[in-house]
């Protein structure tokens, strides 16, 4: 019978997760649900994102865009401890809620947690998302659906491993590319608030060589934020920023603001900072054979990062949205673990 397993990566900035047939992907984002009196889509066709609405112990949520456009209060939450206490959970149960269709069936999860709080946090959040989760979902038409979910078995995983084992593993979950099994590969992991580094060394994951710092892409972004406050007086909330800086122009109140010089100037630093810290947490490892850089914004900022780099990059594969690399490797990895229990090669990083 086919594992039902779900990948989920929750990141200060986005969370991402896939059940191996389909992503979702929403900003990390939840507030108070109110009730509309008429419904957004009576004028909204164009929109398609998800609407994520849930209620446990008798609170109401919306979850991702939904809650950025119509809480009154959000939570957007930078703390990592109160992240993994009350936010993950209801970023967890959404996510279940639009993949779980048939709720009698047990659901495995793999979810992933940053280096820096990986060893604190892992067995805590393991708890929390094990047994059974009783919830009601809410559709944009206000349907309620109740949900009783049981989750048997929660596996977590230092972050950007993630990112090593969608290289290593098949869509089936079994071993394909040797190279990321037996060799010592660093992984630059750029998000939205942190930049996680790891080594991933024969598949396992070394608590050395690791760090996460706050050098994530919020840091270019609140850079270009500022200068747009200076030039137009607006205040644009950091995280809408990526279309803007990808199309290196921004329209405010009708009037065209050219991004491209600010953005490349503050991109570049960050760039820097980011393989400067690096070169300095991998100086003793001169064995690494190759380093990755994965994450949403390795997207951006991947080339300037190389250029700084000691080292070989491996380039990643641009089949996929670089923000989603880790999770595709969460679900390989719990097919790796829950469908071929016979298989022992990678056991050390279930274990570690
Ligand atoms: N298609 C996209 N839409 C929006 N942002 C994108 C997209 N592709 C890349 N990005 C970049 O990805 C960043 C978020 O990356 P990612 O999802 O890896 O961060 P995160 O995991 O949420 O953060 P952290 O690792 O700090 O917890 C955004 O800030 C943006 O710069
Ligand atoms: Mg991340």
């Amino acid at each position: 019978m086919a594992e039902n397993i779900i990948g989920i990566d929750i990141g200060f900035g986005f969370t991402k997760a896939t059940d191996g047939r389909d992503f979702l992907v929403f900003k990390s984002i939840y507030g108070e649900a109110v009730d509309f009196q008429f419904r957004e889509n009576l004028l909204d066709t164009s929109r398609n994102d998800e609407h994520l609405q849930i209620e446990i112990d008798g609170a109401s949520y919306f979850v991702g865009e939904l809650s950025e456009r119509q809480s009154t209060s959000r939570s957007f939450t930078l703390d990592q401890s109160q992240f993994v206490s009350s936010s993950s959970k209801i970023l967890a149960l959404a996510t279940l809620s639009h993949f779980v269709r048939d709720d009698s069936q047990p659901i495995k999860l793999v979810v992933g947690l940053p280096i820096g709080h990986y060893r604190q946090y892992k067995e805590e959040l393991a708890q929390m998302l094990n047994g059974t989760h009783a919830f009601v979902a809410v559709d944009g038409e206000g349907n309620k659906r109740s949900l009783n979910i049981h989750v048997a078995d929660v596996r977590v995983l230092p972050q950007p491993l993630g990112t090593v084992m969608d290289r290593l593993l098949s869509s089936l979950g079994t071993p394909k590319n040797q190279r990321f099994a037996t060799d010592k590969i660093g992984v630059i992991d750029v998000g939205f608030r942190t930049t996680d580094y790891t080594i991933s060394d024969k598949g396992r994951y070394s608590e050395r060589g690791s760090l996460t710092t706050k050098n994530g892409i919020s840091v270019a972004f609140s850079k270009i934020g500022h200068k747009l406050k200076e030039t137009c007086g607006i205040d644009i909330e950091i995280y809408r920023l990526f279309t803007a800086v990808d199309q290196g122009t921004i329209k405010v109140r009708g009037k065209a603001y050219d991004l491209k010089k600010i953005s490349e100037a503050s991109l570049k630093q960050l760039a820097s900072v980011i393989a400067i810290d690096a070169n300095q947490v991998w100086s003793d490892d001169w064995d690494i054979d190759a380093i990755m850089i994965t994450g949403g914004g390795g997207a951006v900022l991947a080339p300037y990062i190389q250029e700084q780099l000691q080292g070989i990059t491996i380039p990643i594969k641009e089949d996929l949205d670089y923000r989603l690399h880790n999770v595709r490797g969460y679900y390989k990895f719990g097919l790796y673990t829950w469908t071929k229990p016979e298989k022992a090669t990678l056991t050390a990083v279930a274990s570690v």
